[in-house]
């Protein structure tokens, strides 16, 4: 397997939630039973992730470091950079050049949402073989508000536009990007768009114009949520609620996810739900886990 790190992005300033993002970090909100940070660090876990550089503004990332910690506790290595100003996605490169080194990184927005079910899979080799970037395109009824991608008839990209106001498809480009090492460099490169920003889209350009981009798309019937407005973030409580009462699974558990995915072993896990306060369904939930 490639071996990836990944970086998660949780800064900016939560403009489009305020006034809840007034006292409280936007990744710190809560997507029904747990903090949306908890969705994307799951994520990269599934992908077997294990060395997580978290970048946030100077305040949140305090918070965060009080809910996260080093992440031994789930098996996780994770360490921590701070954003000053929001200049950018693509500027996580620059910030965890150090992090990077010479491996494979995979990025995602402390605000997004996945639930993928068996295409996890797919994505899982894909990514093992990628020799430039992954992207992924989901299908939506507002495009705009996204990167846009634009495919010819055999389904391979010509454009990928940010923000476009006459979008070529639905196929909106998500918050997860994988990239070789050499994306430092290319981020280093890149100047500010119009909006003063470090576009991740003018990176992924830059792949596709060397003919060194994957297009993955997302199947009917996965998920994929931006919890960064209020109705966003309702939409997405609303759908982990649903998921979750239905099946009795919990979606994006880190402390499941590190015990079944081997990041920590059965006497690890004891040792951590034992610490958590009684009286919730979540710590109900890993108790009943933990018996099986
Ligand atoms: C950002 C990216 C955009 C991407 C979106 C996914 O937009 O610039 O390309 O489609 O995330 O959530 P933002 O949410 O910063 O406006």
């Amino acid at each position: 397997m490639k071996k990836y790190k990944g970086i998660l992005l949780a800064g900016g300033s939560g403009s489009r939630l305020y006034p809840l993002t007034q006292a409280v970090s936007k990744q710190l909100l809560p997507v029904y039973d747990k903090p949306m940070i908890y969705y994307p660090l799951a994520t990269l876990m599934l992908f077997g992730i294990n060395e997580i550089l978290i970048i946030s503004t100077p305040e949140d990332t305090i918070c965060i470091k009080k809910l996260l910690g080093d992440g031994a506790q789930i098996g996780l290595e994770l360490s921590y950079k701070v954003q000053n100003h929001p200049n950018g996605i693509a500027e996580a490169f620059i910030l965890g050049a150090d992090f990077i080194g010479d491996s494979s990184v995979c990025l995602i927005l402390g605000d997004n949402v996945f639930y993928m079910g068996d295409q996890l899979n797919e994505f899982l080799s894909v990514t093992h073989e990628n020799e430039g970037a992954v992207i992924c395109g989901y299908h939506v009824p507002d495009p705009s508000r996204y990167a846009v991608l634009e495919f010819d008839k055999d389904d391979n990209a010509l454009s990928i536009e940010e923000k476009p106001r006459k979008p070529k498809s639905n196929f909106a480009v998500v918050g997860l990007y994988f990239y070789t090492p050499d994306v430092v460099k290319k981020a280093k490169a890149l100047k500010p768009s119009d909006r003063g920003e470090l576009e991740i889209t003018d990176l992924n350009k830059e792949y596709l114009n060397e003919g060194r981009i994957k297009i993955l798309r997302m199947c009917r019937g996965t998920a994929w949520l931006d919890a960064g407005t209020p109705d966003s973030l309702m939409d997405a409580a609303q759908f982990v609620q649903l998921l979750e009462k239905r099946q009795g699974l919990k979606i994006s558990c880190i402390e499941e996810i590190a015990l079944n995915h081997g990041f920590i072993d059965h006497a690890q896990f004891l040792r951590l739900i034992r610490k958590y306060r009684d009286g919730s369904d979540y710590k109900k939930y890993l108790m009943k886990i933990s018996e099986k």
